[in-house]
């Protein structure tokens, strides 16, 4: 289950992902915000933050008008490691070396065609497993 919630910002941007990732097979739980009216970035990046601390879905998918908002907020919550990315390196990069579980994008910054790319890339590339990124990882909770 993937968690996906946005802003206002992001709204449009989100509906075109859920879209995409129902048509890839994913099962996709939406946190919001279900209109283009202004509403605060921090409700829906901590319902899709603790969706993923709880265990209730694998990863999330968070958008914002710049995704910073929502990537200051996700990263408050122990065990979350959420990547602003705005291109395929840094997705596939976020994947084996932090194993993030959380991508936040902008969606005045990045265009529909690359975000679904990028999401693309975020959730079909593994964690690399590898000891240094494990010590690393674990480094970031101490
Ligand atoms: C909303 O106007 C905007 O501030 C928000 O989407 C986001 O970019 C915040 O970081």
């Amino acid at each position: 289950m993937i968690a996906i919630g946005s802003d206002h910002g992001g709204f449009a941007l989100k509906a075109e992902i859920i879209d995409h990732l129902q048509k890839r097979g994913f099962e996709v739980k939406d946190f919001g915000t279900y209109s283009e009216a202004s509403c605060d970035y921090p409700v829906y990046a901590k319902a899709v933050a603790k969706a993923v601390t709880a265990g209730e879905c694998e990863k999330g998918i968070l958008i914002c008008g710049t995704g910073i908002g929502v990537s200051i907020t996700a990263n408050k919550f122990r065990g979350i490691r959420a990547a602003l990315c705005g291109d395929c390196f840094s997705a596939e990069a976020t994947r084996l070396h932090n194993d993030a579980n959380i991508l936040a994008m902008g969606a005045r910054v990045t265009g529909p065609g690359l975000a679904l790319k990028i999401v693309d890339t975020f959730l079909d590339t593994p964690f690399s497993g590898d000891e240094r990124h494990i010590r690393r990882i674990s480094m970031i909770e101490e």
